[in-house]
């Protein structure tokens, strides 16, 4: 199989900011070999955020009900076991749906004094969902941080006053996003931020048949393809590109040696495309892949482990057996 290598477009035009460092991972990605990628953060447009909001109420995708029925069933023994003056950060808050849960309960177990929620994301339009969303849950102060989620943990860290725990909730399985190595990687980061005491709750999909899994990656209605696809078309959008999105399908597999579902991209016939503002010719062979994101599944038993390389000791866990989705509260050493 031959690849043409990538020539620079006649018409480069400067990014600045966010659009060039979007523009210089895709030419990383795309000039990327053997296998090109993009990275998966850059699925969460507004239109992006849109398509997973859809996902998560998919009947194929268990990932985000599993959740919520464990924190509706364990918020109160999850809050149970939080110190009594906490502070909670929230990484990658979303719509905040989830966190409802673990908020009211914070709310009936403090009557009286008012706990702060500091949601960490890069997307204003998210926090502001998020803010309208729990907006009517009492004694909740919300104090959103736009930024990344490092950047904004360190920020909530530093500002906490004297004696206030952080709880910090990753919540999701987002964690399974990361390739194992770098998941660790990032709970070691968290840990660095946190003083002995603090707490992550930490939400884990778990390993489950392939079947079950592919249909959660590949629904039937193809909402899942158009989360997938709505990447180039964002290309196009934002960074000059003129990829046809017709010349490419949806393809989620599972990687037996990762154990995770990956989401490609793949060229129906070759594929020769622009990406102006990259200054990037690419050409695709037919059939060939753009790899966008892996989710990585876990056994509940494996958590304790991952979590004490990390600096962590995992002081409970709560799992939901039917979907099959772990919470586990972990306690910074
Ligand atoms: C956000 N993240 C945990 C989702 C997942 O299951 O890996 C993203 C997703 N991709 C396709 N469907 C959902």
């Amino acid at each position: 199989m031959t690849r043409s290598a990538s020539r620079p477009t006649l018409q480069p035009h400067a990014p600045s900011g966010l659009a060039a460092e979007f523009a210089a991972a895709v030419r990383a990605g795309l000039t990327h070999a053997p296998q090109k990628e993009l990275p998966s953060k850059y699925l969460y447009d507004e239109v992006g955020s849109a398509l997973f909001e859809v996902i998560t109420v998919l009947p194929e995708y268990g990932v985000t009900r599993a959740e919520e029925r464990l924190l509706t069933r364990y918020a109160a023994e999850i809050v149970e076991a939080l110190p009594a003056d906490v502070v909670v950060a929230e990484l990658g808050s979303g719509s905040g749906r989830k966190t409802r849960r673990i908020l009211e309960a914070l709310s009936r177990k403090r009557p009286t004094s008012p706990t702060s929620y500091c949601p960490i994301e890069i997307s204003r339009t998210a926090l502001q969902l998020c803010r309208r969303e729990l907006a009517d849950i009492e004694r909740i102060s919300i104090v959103g941080y736009e930024r990344d989620y490092l950047a904004g943990l360190a920020e909530v860290s530093r500002q906490r006053k004297n004696g206030e725990r952080l709880c910090v909730l990753f919540l999701g399985s987002t964690i399974g996003n990361f390739a194992r190595l770098a998941a660790t990687r990032f709970l070691r980061d968290i840990r660095a931020m946190l003083r002995p005491g603090d707490t992550l709750l930490l939400g884990t999909d778990l390993v489950k048949p392939v079947p079950t899994l592919i249909a959660a990656y590949d629904d039937a209605i193809g909402a899942t393809a158009a989360f997938n696809l709505n990447l180039l078309a964002r290309i196009n959008r934002e960074l000059d590109g003129d990829f046809d999105l017709r010349d490419f399908e949806h393809v989620a597999r599972f990687n037996p040696d990762a154990r995770s579902v990956e989401m490609h991209l793949r060229a129906r016939r070759h594929v020769s495309a622009r990406v102006g503002a990259a200054r990037l010719a690419v050409e695709l062979e037919a059939g060939e892949t753009i790899w966008t994101e892996s989710s990585h599944k876990y056994h509940a038993d494996e958590i304790p482990a991952i979590a004490a390389d990390a600096g962590f000791e995992c002081a409970h866990q709560w799992v939901e057996k039917e979907w099959g989705f772990a919470e586990s509260l972990l306690s910074a050493a």
